[in-house]
């Protein structure tokens, strides 16, 4: 049987094991914060190894108890000598596990051995690496007389070695831009190997994890999701399980998951919430037309929870325990008395939501993650929980779930109520709605819906002012949101032609009534997110 946490989630605890007991090789990466974590999270699994992302505290537990083939200490924002600031666990050196730590994470080893790390000299941006030791097995590979463009982001630096550590590389500012432990495989690198502008970094991961860690790299999402499928067999027996689709690709690739490992044990329930997009429903039931599919109309309840509301995470909350609810319901009527709840939840969800108690700031509460009720009466299956989601529509594609479905731009749990901004009514509902569809509508007919991450528009609490057939008017600004991405952690606005915004812009004011002013949002992520509540 799966082993459970506090809140009765399964599937997510042994990950570090196959379905046979068998230890995955796994690399287990120490959050002290840095908005890069997930970014080496990405890296490292591109290389097909396993990882994990734990807060200090956790990573040390999971340490003492399993050892992984080798640790990544991440950077962070804090400066070493702050009070306050993260220390180094010795247990993380103890071990005879290779480790490499990166900015703050080089630091903190820096200081453990007892070297000095100088605060208070900025460097952000481009450098030039000169690698001192290209026999290393860190800098396999790479020559000696070659300058290589690195990227860099701290306060604090290494000047000297410490005692018992040698230096691997430098840059024209950095003397000790990179150094290991002489008698053991402890690395640190000041600059960061996991972005995009430093352009060889992804080798120098490979050579850690293939080099010095001796991983086989063998791991994919799609083998990790047929084990998901047994992990969850051996759970729920033959129970009853109910699924919330929401139409999107992560509940679609949860259900599906699970649909293998149960078959008619498994409901899958739709809940019109009256926060959809427009024509959502139809595509569902459509999509899902063969799947033993409930659609429960709750539009009238959602609403009536949030009535008042205008503050972004009490929305967020009160949707999520609204649906918490509705499938309670759903799962007493038509799911058999189910006592599992299947949820699409992603790593990014889990690592935003709660920072698995780590340091990185919590952002938002996703409805799906935090925002349920302590008192719900489901144990939830997580499948998706472990992965990011290119590895999640992988898998979908793998069980031959339809395009459709699979390319759809992501869509949030909490609907169109965190896009109308401040109090949620059907009528602001039924204007955004009809923007946003027109948007969406001028996107596809350009071609241009797979290059963009998500698209959509959002309804402000403020009305403008604007003159149409020679009245004043006083009416509602849409604002239209087009972002590029990879993994919804970081995104850029998308630059459309002008003449599709004026295109966009005259049918939304010519067609929705109650719309006078339209907008294009050109902030980035960060510091903007993707949503704007
Ligand atoms: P943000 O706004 O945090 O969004 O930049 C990143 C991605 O997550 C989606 N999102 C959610 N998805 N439940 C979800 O399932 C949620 O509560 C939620 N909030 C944001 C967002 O649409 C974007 O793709």
């Amino acid at each position: 049987m799966a082993g459970r946490d506090v809140k009765g989630r399964m599937a997510a605890a042994p990950a570090d094991r196959k379905p046979d007991g068998v230890v995955r090789e796994r690399i287990l990466i120490v959050d002290y914060g840095s908005q890069f974590t997930q970014l080496i999270a990405r890296r490292i699994r591109e290389a097909a190894v396993f990882c994990e992302v734990r807060p200090p505290e956790a990573a040390a537990a999971e340490l003492a108890a399993a050892a992984p083939k080798g640790v990544v200490l991440s950077g962070g924002p804090a400066s070493v000598y702050e009070e306050g600031a993260p220390r180094l666990d010795p247990v993380f050196v103890e071990r005879d596990v290779p480790v490499l730590g990166i900015c703050y994470g080089m630091q903190l080893l820096a200081l453990d051995a007892g070297g000095a790390v100088r605060p208070g000299k900025r460097e952000y941006g481009r450098a030039a690496l000169r690698v001192r030791d290209p026999e290393d097995a860190l800098f396999r590979g790479f020559a000696p007389g070659e300058d290589l463009q690195v990227w860099c982001s701290h306060g604090d630096h290494v000047d000297e070695p410490p005692l018992g550590f040698r230096t691997l590389a430098s840059t024209p500012d950095l003397p000790v831009a990179a150094f290991r432990r002489a008698d053991r495989p402890v690395y640190g690198v000041q600059f960061h190997p996991e972005v995009a502008h430093t352009p060889r970094g992804a080798e120098l991961l490979r050579n850690f994890l293939f080099r010095v860690c001796g991983c086989a790299g063998d791991w994919t999402p799609v083998a990790f999701a047929s084990e998901a499928v047994e992990r969850v067999r051996a759970a729920v027996g033959g129970e009853a399980v109910v699924a919330g689709l929401s139409g999107g690709v992560d509940s679609a690739v949860a259900a599906a998951l699970v649909h293998r490992a149960v078959g008619d044990a498994l409901t899958c329930v739709f809940v019109d919430t009256g926060l959809l997009r427009k024509g959502e429903r139809e595509l569902v039931e459509r999509a899902f037309k063969d799947a033993c599919l409930v659609v429960v109309d709750a539009r009238a309840e959602f609403l009536e929870a949030l009535k008042g509301v205008s503050d972004p995470e009490r929305k967020r909350r009160a949707i999520g325990e609204q649906f918490v609810r509705v499938f309670e319901r759903a799962a007493r009527d038509s799911g058999g008395g189910a006592r599992f709840l299947v949820q699409g939840t992603l790593y990014p969800d889990v690592i935003e939501s709660t920072s698995s108690g780590g340091p990185s700031a919590v952002i938002k509460t996703h409805h799906n993650v935090g925002g349920l009720p302590g008192d719900m009466d489901f144990e939830l299956v997580e499948p998706l929980r472990d992965l990011f989601k290119d590895e999640v529509r992988r898998v979908g594609r793998e069980l031959g779930l339809a395009e459709e479905v699979l390319g759809r731009h992501p869509f949030p749990g909490p609907g169109l109520a965190i896009r109308v901004l401040g109090p949620v009514s059907e009528a602001r509902l039924a204007v955004l709605r009809e923007a946003d569809a027109i948007f969406l509508e001028e996107i596809e007919a350009a071609g241009l819906y797979d290059e963009i991450w998500q698209a959509f528009a959002v309804l402000l609490p403020v009305r403008s002012v604007g003159v149409m057939g020679d009245a004043r008017t006083y009416e509602h600004v849409a604002v239209l949101r087009a972002v590029t991405s990879t993994d919804g952690m970081t995104a850029d606005w998308h630059a459309f032609d002008p003449a599709f915004l004026r295109r966009v812009s005259a049918r939304i004011v010519n067609e929705v009534a109650g719309v006078n002013r339209v907008a294009y949002d050109v902030s980035s992520k960060p510091p903007a997110t993707i949503e704007w509540e």
